[in-house]
């Protein structure tokens, strides 16, 4: 098979800022920021946050940047790597940091060109994700006069529901690619075969959005052999990533991540901050080549400051804040050192699962372990908090989560108790 996508090539890297350095850059984006309780602001439809709940002379946020830039409330609505210097001009200061961090995220993590991508913080992952299927469908619709049932979304079995909200919202269709078992690969031949039905149907524009580890498994979708079908079939296609679950782990802990601005098919990518990298929740990052956020221009946003090109409208600059803060922190050796020990206590989990006789699906470069549902009384699964695959009718799978707050000790006892149920079931 050709080379499609180059291997692990990136010299990722960014320098950790001390605590003193990223309150410094944080206060000086906030001065650079017009200040709601200093200036005279008659048009903005915003303000800083409640003054009764959220005073802003307490003494300790002179050495809180975060907290202060969440009072400030800045609105970064807009996309800031897009309108550099046209966007709303009261929040330029930190609107800056956030184009900062879309950067570093689109260059350093996923190896984009410098300057080559554009992009946003989002609500999450489900909004990053319907932000690229609005941008492929409105691109086929402009760029080639498709008609909205020409047009399908191509994923996997295991694909995050956000794809479905996709499909439903843009009146566009979805062919969804079942997968091994097991493996919990997309399966060739059945995708080859669902691939002639849509052509046969009239399916001409495609949207393929792959997992960069998906939400109950943590798989990754195979993006060589889809590529090749789509490319031998001659077909337009687009490629989106989904790594809201997988994009602040997998590109640390692999060694050949081919989900990368390297591999020219790959157009966008999803990755949540509000997942693995413990920011506070409305912090989905959107990264897209340049170019393609035109797309979904809406133009009628006149009162906006170069008009807007997201799904969400009015969003928290703390929030991009937040994020920014958390990864200059550690610096790319910081956050790599803290995802290996990841990695490293699910093996620890795994081998005890081996020796206890549990089998489990796991993807060697993330951190979810999932169990088929038979394995783990029920009573233990809700002991531990475990997440079953449906909570309908029929649940197949169990699935564990090794986060920062998983301890040894905690795995210990949960294997004992799965083991010792039978004997001496909990009540
Ligand atoms: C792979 C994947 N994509 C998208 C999402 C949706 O993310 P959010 O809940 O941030 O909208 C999730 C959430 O679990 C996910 O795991």
């Amino acid at each position: 098979m050709k080379l499609l996508s180059k291997v692990n090539i990136l010299s990722m890297f960014w320098k950790r800022l001390t605590a003193e350095e990223i309150k410094h850059r944080v206060f000086a984006a906030l001065h650079e920021n017009m200040d709601y309780r200093k200036e005279c602001v008659l048009g903005l439809p915003g303000t800083h946050l409640d003054e009764i709940e959220f005073y802003d002379d307490a003494p300790f946020l002179e050495q809180a940047a975060f907290l202060s830039a969440f009072i400030a409330n800045p609105n970064h609505i807009g996309c800031h790597t897009l309108q550099e210097g046209q966007g709303e001009s009261a929040f330029k200061g930190t609107q800056k940091l956030e184009a900062e961090l879309i950067n570093l995220c689109a260059e350093e993590i996923f190896g984009g060109p410098r300057g080559g991508q554009d992009g946003y913080v989002a609500s999450g992952g489900t909004e990053a994700n319907i932000e690229a299927v609005w941008i492929y469908r409105n691109y086929y619709r402009e760029i080639f006069g498709a008609k909205d049932e020409q047009i399908a979304i191509v994923h996997s079995a295991d694909s995050h529901y956000s794809i479905s909200k996709a499909v439903n919202l843009l009146n566009i269709h979805a062919i969804i690619l079942p997968v091994e078992e097991q493996t919990r690969m997309i399966q060739e031949v059945e995708a080859k075969h669902l691939l002639a039905k849509a052509l046969g149907k009239g399916y001409k524009y495609f949207i393929l959005v792959l997992n960069l580890g998906s939400t109950m498994f943590g798989s990754v979708d195979d993006i060589d052999m889809l590529t090749t079908l789509f490319e031998e079939e001659d077909l337009q296609f687009r490629i989106h990533i989904d790594a809201a679950f997988g994009g602040f782990i997998y590109p640390f802990t692999s060694t050949k991540n081919k989900f990368t601005f390297l591999n020219k098919h790959i157009t966008s990518i999803s990755i949540d901050a509000h997942k693995l990298l413990q920011a506070p929740y409305g912090t989905g990052i959107f990264l897209i080549r340049k170019g393609w956020m035109q797309y979904v221009k809406t133009a009628e946003a006149s009162y906006v400051p170069g008009t807007d090109y997201t799904l969400c409208g009015s969003r928290s600059g703390a929030n991009a804040i937040a994020v920014w803060m958390i990864l200059m922190g550690y610096g790319s050796e910081g956050w790599k050192e803290k995802m290996d020990g990841l990695i490293a206590k699910k093996k620890t989990l795994c081998t005890e699962l081996d020796h206890a006789g549990i089998r489990y699906f796991s993807q060697p470069y993330m951190n979810i372990i999932t169990i088929p549902y038979s394995e783990i009384p029920e009573p233990v699964a809700h002991k531990y908090y475990l997440v079953p695959d449906t909570y309908g009718e029929s649940p197949m799978w169990w699935k564990i989560v090794i986060m920062g707050h998983v301890k040894s000790g905690m795995m210990e006892r949960f294997i004992k108790d799965v083991l010792d149920y039978d004997i001496e079931p909990l009540l």
